[in-house]
Formats: C-alpha cells, structure tokens, sequence
C-alpha cells in the first residue's frame, strides 16, 4: 500500500479468478491471451498501422491519407478519408444476407412490440434524412433529439449521420431548462421530439417540456414531434410538425453524404463536477472504428446475436452500443422503451426470454436493484439464451459482479466490466471474454491500442497494487476532439494535469498482473487520517455484508481526521436497522479494509439520491452529512423526494 499521502490508497483485495469458458474461448474472434498480446504489441509497435489495418474493416468512399494529424491536445484520424456512419451501419449490410433480418427489436412498456429489418431501417433512415433536408438541414447544422427510447430516435440518430448534421440528443428525462441550455449551447436548428413516452406505467411528457424550452432558443427553427402516446399537444404553426405526416410524402432516396473523417458526429453533454455541463464532440471516422471494433471486441458480437444494451441513447452508451457499434457490425440490437420493474421486477428477465436475448449489457446500479428484488425474479424465467453479460458507468463492487455471474448468468456467461467516459467514445478497458481471465470488480486490462497507465501526482508510474491516476498516454481514434465552444476547457480539463497523457478523472490501481481496478471519480476519495480511501471500496466493504443492498460513502469535514467517513447504507429487504446491525457493520468494514476505513457514522435509508442515469450524487449526499440539508444543484436528480427522507432519517 502506498504510504504517499499524495496519491489514493487502494485497500480492496480481491483473490478470485474466472478463466473464459472454454466453448466460448473456442469460437471467440480473440480466443487466447496469446492472441491478445500480439494485437497489443502490435499496436504498441506501431499504433499507426495498426489503426489503419483495423479501419480496413469499414467502408470508406476514398481512403484516408494521413492515419493521424496529433498536435497535442488536437487530433484528426484518417485525414483525407470520407466516410459516412449511416452508410457503414445500413448501407453495407443490404447487399448480404442481413437485408431482411431484424436490425432493431423494440418492445414498449406497455408490451407491445415491433421489428425493423436492415431494408426497412435504411428505408425509414433515408425517409427521415429527407425530411430533415426538407427543413432546412444541412452538413453541419446541429439537431437536438429529445425523445423516449423508440425506434424513432435511432433512426433519427443515423438520419442526421447520412447527411451529416450533427446530433445532439438530450436525455428525454432532463427538464425543460437544461434541454435549452443544450440547444442554445450548441445553436441548434431544429428539434426532433415526441408527445411523451412511457415509465413505470405513466406517461411521461416531453412536448410540452420542449414547448417551454423553445421560448427561448433563437436558433430553432422547426420541431418534429413523433406520436407516441397519443396523449394532446400543443402545435405551433409553421414551426411543428408532425413526424408521420412528413415522412408519408418523404422518398426513399437519400444517398449517404461523402463526408470528411473529421466531421462532428455529435455533440452530447455530461455533467462535469462543477459548472455547466460540457459539450463533449465527437468526430465521424475515428469514433466508427472505435466502437465497431470494441463491440466486436469486447461483447464478441455474432450475426445470429440477438445483443442487448440496456441504456438509454441519451447516454454515451445508447449512442455507442445501442446505435452506432452493433448496428455497425450487423447485429440484431433489442431496444427497450420502459422501467425494469414495470409491471413487476421480473420484466427484464420476461423480455430476455421472450426475445432470446444473447448478450446483456447493464449498469451496477441497476443490477444492484435486482438484487436488492430478489433472486427469485430471475429465477422465475429461462435465460439460457444469455452467452455473455456486460457492466459499465461506475465501479462495480466484487459481490454484485459475483451475484450477476451467478444468478444472472448461470455461471456459464463471461461477465466484461468495461471501462470508459462520454469522452473515450468506446470502451478503453475491459476483458476480451474468450482471453481475458477476469476478477470480479476489475475491468482488467487495456484494449490493443489503449496506451493506460497509473500515475502520481507527479506523474509518474506508480509500482503495482498502488492507487493512482488513471491516465492515457496516447491519442485514440474514438476520443473526444473537444468541447463545443470551449476549447481552453478542453485543454485544461483532459490535458494539463498530467503532461503528455488524457488525464481521465479517475483514480485506479494496477495490481501485479496489471489489471486495472478502477476507483471512481477522484472526486470520490476522502482523506481520513492522511490516507486517501477511495469511496468505493469502502462501499463494496460495506456490500459484501449480507445485510446490505447499497451503500454510498461520503466525507464529511473533521478536524481531527480532515474527513470523517459517513456511509449511506440501504438493507436487503429482509433486515432491519438497528443499532447493533450498525456496530456490525462498522465492525465488519474494519476487519474487510482496516480500521482506518471504519466509518464513523452509518445511516440507513431506503434509497439514495441518483442522477437519471443512475449514477449514486455523492456531491448531496456530502451535503446532507456535512450540513443536513442540500443547497446545490438537483436538476439532475432523478427522484427529489430522496432528499426529504434523508433529512428525515436524519430526525
Ligand atoms: O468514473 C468512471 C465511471 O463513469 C465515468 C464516465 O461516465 P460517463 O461519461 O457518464 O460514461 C458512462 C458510460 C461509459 C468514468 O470516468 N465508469 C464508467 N465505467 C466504469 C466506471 N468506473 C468503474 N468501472 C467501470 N466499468
């Protein structure tokens, strides 16, 4: 353990090892680490060639000239290359036999379902480029998609990539304020948007959301509202109009525009800790490549797949692993509108079933949720469809990865915990599954071409199984190429920390094999007694107590350790809080992690306060435990009532 102050200690240890299983290994793209390690070096050797073997795999209208033009921080993959993403994840596949197969499975909540082949997406694809064109967009104009998870946002997604507008889907869950921040930061033209959509049973809004928010956004001109849920909206004349009534007289003839590798793909926002959100761009030919290959990579993607990706394309992961990466290699990708326990907890299970879904990719919270419901939800249903499981968006803590393994899936399913931002594009770190043995909380090693590392504060390497920076070394063709209209904070933000390196925001430790155990947002790390203790693996102490679903670990000021550590604990179902159950659980981190990690106050609550996207805001939680009540920013909180049982816990 580092005794450095300055860096993170890292006190999670964890023994267990899963080798690939073997059937799996044995059909794999990359079946061995020896296959593994060839492609690392290769790309190690000569990252240039490397990449440009790999971007052989697309189809480019005219070949790139230069692999790479990097001024660092500025980077331009495949320069003098035109490309067009719709045409790569349409186009290509209606010569072969996937024409006429399902290229999107979308079932509703309220149960209903429909299937769009490879032909009828493309078809329905160049029907919605023609109406966005008919309205005025061009290459380049910018076009906000505030929508439900509905085919409709895919296809509006690929529409502006065959012509090369540049999307930028806000979260059909953020309110009215941040969608026209969103548009007037970005200057958008139009908006693409529906009457509402459907969760847990109701109907949640947008138009009128989106009828708020253009009061004051200059630069729109039109609005495409999609009838979903059929429910009254307001239509503005000669501004809104309705989906189905332009797509009736649009054609389908739209060939895909020839467009430069560099050209923005989209612009999508994420919170960063502090002031307003950023812009993060991404550019057309690098981010392809990225995530055709890591979904082929990482999820071992077949035609005969049926791949589920269970986040909404208002995230980097809808857009990466929903859209753009599966359909890119052909796949059958099922899309769900809907919460994960309506009507019942069982629901996803029910639809695994029914679909015959074959990769499943999903959040930790989410699969903290299941199971906090309970193993008999699962159990109820045949998923022996399922051959692989996927996690992403936070550190997964070694007993939830250890319950999905088994419950989930089987003790058959490799499970790939993939690391990766909004800014990478695509995933940077994970197992190959038919390669890589994993260990459950790791997302295990780099992926060929991703130069990672751990550092100092100063910099430096650190010496293994010590906590530290997770930075990487060289540019990647899927990373973000800056912030819409704000540049410097791109340079100062990912590359001044850390000279030479992307500096990711994260703290990390490479253990004596060198897999990655990624710690969260540095942001996340309290320092208590001179040690710096990552939140997480005080949370995952704290889970792997039989009693406890969830827990959110937070510092609260202290002058005698500069941070007292103060856990957020939820209970499985079936305990209850007591005061002993809190001495146990104080007991049970000190002898997991040491009595250093001890927390020095537990409080139990039914939930915790979580962004939409599920991500747990110890930034409140900090709050509550400091001063008892929350004066910052909760626009994106998910569920606001949290706030009022914590204080009430509090009482
Ligand atoms: O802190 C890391 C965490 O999520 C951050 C990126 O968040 P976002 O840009 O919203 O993208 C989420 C989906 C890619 C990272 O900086 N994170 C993501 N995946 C993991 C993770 N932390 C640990 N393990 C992961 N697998």
């Amino acid at each position: 353990m580092s005794s450095s102050t300055q860096n993170i200690d890292s006190v999670l240890h964890e023994e267990r090892v899963f080798p690939p299983p073997i059937d799996f290994a044995k059909r794999a793209r990359i079946s061995s680490m020896e296959d593994y390690e060839n492609l690392r070096r290769e790309a190690h050797d000569a990252p240039e060639a490397f990449w440009a073997r790999m971007a052989e795999e697309l189809h480019w209208f005219k070949k790139w000239d230069t692999v790479l033009k990097w001024e660092e921080p500025h980077a331009e993959w495949f320069v003098g290359g035109r490309v067009n993403v719709s045409y790569n994840c349409l186009d290509r596949h209606l010569e072969t036999h996937r024409r006429n197969k399902a290229a999107i499975i979308w079932e509703g909540e309220p149960g209903e379902t429909r299937t769009l082949t490879y032909a009828q997406l493309h078809a329905e694809v160049c029907r919605f480029a023609n109406v966005l064109k008919s309205l005025g967009a061009q290459a380049g104009d910018r076009v906000a998609l505030y929508m439900p998870m509905i085919p409709e946002l895919a296809i509006a997604c690929l529409a502006c990539a065959r012509i090369g507008a540049t999307h930028n889907v806000v979260f059909g869950g953020f309110s009215a304020e941040a969608l026209r921040d969103r548009i007037n930061d970005s200057g958008c033209k139009l908006v693409v948007t529906a009457d509402g959509g459907f969760r847990r049973g109701s109907e949640i809004r947008l138009k009128p959301a989106v009828d708020e928010a253009l009061q004051s956004t200059p630069t729109i001109e039109h609005c495409i509202v999609v009838k979903r849920t059929g429910s009254d909206v307001a239509m503005q004349q000669g501004r809104d109009e309705w989906w189905h009534e332009l797509m009736q007289n649009s054609s389908s003839d739209c060939p895909a525009e020839e467009l430069p590798s560099e050209h923005p793909l989209f612009i999508l926002y994420t919170s960063g800790t502090t002031g307003k959100p950023k812009g993060i761009l991404h550019t057309t030919g690098g981010y392809l490549l990225g995530t055709h290959l890591t979904t082929q990579w990482v999820f071992d993607i077949r035609d005969t797949d049926v791949y589920w990706c269970t986040a909404d394309i208002g995230w980097v992961t809808g857009h990466s692993y929903v859209v753009y990466g599966p359909l890119s290699t052909g796949a059958t990708v099922f899309m769900y509108e809907g919460a994960p326990n309506h009507p019942d907890p069982s629901r996803f299970w029910k639809m695994i079933e029914r679909h015959g879904v074959n990769i499943f990719y999903t959040a930790p919270t989410a699969i903290r949720s299941f199971l906090k419901w309970g193993e008999e939800w699962v159990r109820k249903h045949d998923l022996s469809s399922l051959r692989l499981l996927g996690t992403v968006g936070e550190p997964i803590n070694p007993e939830a990865w250890m319950w999905y393994r088994k419950v989930v899936g089987n003790e058959r399913c490799p499970v790939v915990d993939t690391w990766w931002q909004t800014e990478t594009g695509a995933i940077m770190i994970a197992p190959l599954p038919g390669a890589t043995p994993t260990k459950p909380g790791s997302a295990t090693l780099p992926l060929p071409g991703v130069e990672a590392d751990v550092v100092s504060k100063a910099g430096e390497s650190v010496e293994a199984n010590a906590g530290g920076y997770l930075v990487i070394r060289r540019p990647w063709p899927s990373m973000l190429r800056t912030i819409w209209g704000d540049d410097e904070r791109y340079r100062k933000g990912y590359w001044s920390e850390f000279p030479g390196a992307y500096f990711a925001g994260d703290g990390a430790r490479r253990d004596r094999e060198g897999y990655f155990w990624i710690m969260g947002r540095v942001d996340d790390v309290i320092n208590t007694s001179g040690h710096r203790l990552s939140t997480m693996e005080i949370e995952s102490a704290l889970v792997s107590h039989e009693a406890v679903a969830e827990a959110a670990v937070v510092g609260r000021p202290d002058d005698l350790k500069g941070s007292a550590i103060v856990a957020f604990v939820t209970l499985e179902g079936q305990h209850a809080a007591s005061d002993e159950l809190r001495e146990e659980l104080r007991r049970h981190v000190a002898h997991e992690i040491g009595a250093l990690a001890r927390p020095d106050e537990i409080r139990f609550s039914d939930m915790l306060p979580k962004t939409r996207s599920g991500k747990i805001m110890r930034r409140l939680l900090r709050e509550i435990a400091t001063s008892g009540s929350v004066a910052g920013d909760v626009t994106t909180l998910e569920d606001i009532s949290v706030l009022e049982k914590l204080r009430a816990e509090e009482e």
